[in-house]
């Protein structure tokens, strides 16, 4: 599903700033993967690149069957709306739509018509448990509930990849381990998920175990804890 080989990026500056160095790593359909490692070690700079977000200087990534590095930006962003749900820690849910509308914006994108978005919105919100919640602000539900309903964003144009950094980062543990369950859920019904968190014990609850340090791999372990859930 995921092929990176080779990946090198270096933030251009008065004092150039190297983040990856020649990163090699392939994640199969499926897989529940966590990339850990300390602050700085180039974690979102891969997960943005994984998502499109961000560019890179060399090597080749192929996602689902496209090579990424030969596209322009107008198919990059079109790569990016049908192939990534992207989950953030903070939410960035739209303070001023309702729980639907937010779960429906990615949709503008794929010419489906009102009825069809807040159908497909609904069908979304049940999957994370808040089909009542369909027209209340983001102002008026938890943290935890914004974040299904931007995880329930994230889905609404069924990813090849759901992909999400420090998602539990703004939870408290409970809300956090809750949300983790909603992405074992995922992981079971298929979804291939890559997160970055830097929480030993919600690592734990992936598939896989990537560490970075200094914009390299150090260690990549399956997670036989997990294990019953693959295959
Ligand atoms: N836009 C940017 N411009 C310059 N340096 C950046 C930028 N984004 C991140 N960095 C630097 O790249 C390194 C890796 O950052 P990041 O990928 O955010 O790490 P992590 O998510 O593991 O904390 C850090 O040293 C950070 O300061
Ligand atoms: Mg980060």
């Amino acid at each position: 599903m995921i092929a990176l080989n080779g990946i090198a990026k270096t933030y251009p500056g008065a004092v150039p700033v190297p983040v990856l160095h020649e990163l090699d790593l392939g994640i199969d359909a499926g897989e529940f993967v966590a990339i850990m490692g300390p602050s700085g070690s180039g974690k979102s700079t891969l997960l943005n690149i994984i998502a499109c977000l961000d560019t890179f200087d060399r090597g080749m990534y192929e996602l689902d069957g496209q090579v990424i590095s030969s596209l322009n930006a107008d198919a990059l962003a079109a790569v990016r709306a049908t192939s990534i749900g992207f989950v953030f820690q903070g939410f960035n849910l739209i303070s001023r739509s309702s729980a639907w509308r937010n779960v429906a914006l990615p949709m503008l994108y794929t010419g489906a018509n009102a009825k069809q978005r807040y159908g497909r919105a609904q069908e979304l919100l049940a999957r994370v448990g808040l089909e009542d919640r369909a027209d209340h602000l983001p102002s008026r539900l938890s943290g935890g509930q914004q974040q299904r309903v931007a995880i329930a964003r994230a889905l609404v144009n069924d990813p090849s990849v759901l992909v999400a950094d420090e998602p539990t980062g703004s939870l408290d543990t409970r809300t956090g381990h809750e949300i983790m369950t909603l992405f074992d859920e995922l992981h079971a019904s298929g979804r291939t998920i890559v997160m970055v968190t830097h929480e030993n014990d919600i690592a734990a609850r992936a598939s896989r175990i990537v560490t970075l340090r200094d914009g390299r791999i150090i260690d990549d372990n399956r997670n036989t804890a997990t294990q019953g859930f693959d295959s």
